[in-house]
């Protein structure tokens, strides 16, 4: 397994990759709203990226058709958008987005409310951010990518919320999936974290049970009982003084 560790120019092209998923982001958190089709944040999304001089990274990435994936409620990740998914109040979306700039990518994902949405899913909301950030203040030189895992697990179990295992954590560079891939739960991996790696850390957390299969489109995942999912990510920068978020505003 071989893990590039990035230069201190390439983390420089890098952050800038983070700052238009980033710029998404921000424009993704304005136009969520009860009877906006997943369609039109797509094609923002598309727009903000271009606009930009980047590439939506998951646009054509092993065929997958958009430049975001939009995933309402029981869907983990990889949903589709289209003009006849309209946002209903109460509504809980994932959003994940890709940049590749000057040949770096940048990968954030984020579960945004619809409105009002009820006591269970803002839980599950504020867990599952819990989770990420709890997961990765352990992105430091010399530390392990078990401990990651393992905070992100502990956070899960704390809630009572199910763990996604057929999905998670991946490094991030010239490709979106770099090696090391990240379990969102202890496995004993050896891999001790050093500075220059970039990793993206992705908790996806479920209100019902761990089983997640994927629909007949071949991409959309969605929770076996229909329990709602969320979805939160960013890439991050391991560095002697902690963890450098790089999916974030310049
Ligand atoms: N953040 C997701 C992942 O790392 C992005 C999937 S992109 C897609 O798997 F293009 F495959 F949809
Ligand atoms: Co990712």
């Amino acid at each position: 397994m071989a893990i590039h560790r990035k230069s201190k120019h390439e983390i420089g092209i890098m952050k800038q990759a983070g700052n238009i998923v980033a710029l998404v982001h921000a424009a993704m958190r304005d136009a969520v709203k009860e009877g906006v089709s997943t369609l039109e944040l797509n094609d923002l999304a598309y727009k903000i990226i271009k606009d930009n001089k980047a590439d939506p990274t998951f646009l054509g990435y092993h065929g997958y058709p958009f430049s975001i994936c939009a995933s309402v409620n029981e869907q983990v990740v990889h949903g589709f958008s289209s003009k006849d998914v309209i946002l209903k109040n109460g509504d809980i979306i994932s959003i994940d987005v890709g940049a590749t700039y000057k040949g770096f990518v940048g990968d954030s994902a984020w579960t945004y409310p619809v409105g009002d949405i009820s006591e269970e899913k803002k839980m599950l909301l504020k867990a599952t951010e819990e989770a990420l950030f709890s997961g990765l203040e352990h992105m430091r030189h010399n530390d392990k990518l078990e401990n990651v895992a393992g905070n992100i697990e502990d956070v899960a179990k704390k809630y009572n919320l199910g763990i996604v295992r057929q999905y998670g954590g991946h490094g991030v560079g010239r490709e979106m999936h770099e090696d090391p891939f990240v379990f969102n739960y202890r496995t004993n991996n050896p891999l001790i974290l050093q500075k220059g790696m970039v990793i993206a850390i992705e908790p996806m957390l479920n209100l019902g049970c761990d089983d997640v299969e994927v629909l007949d489109d071949g991409w959309t995942v969605v929770t076996k009982d229909k329990k709602a999912s969320a979805h939160f990510e960013h890439t991050v920068h391991v560095t002697e003084d902690g963890p450098e978020i790089m999916t974030k505003l310049l």
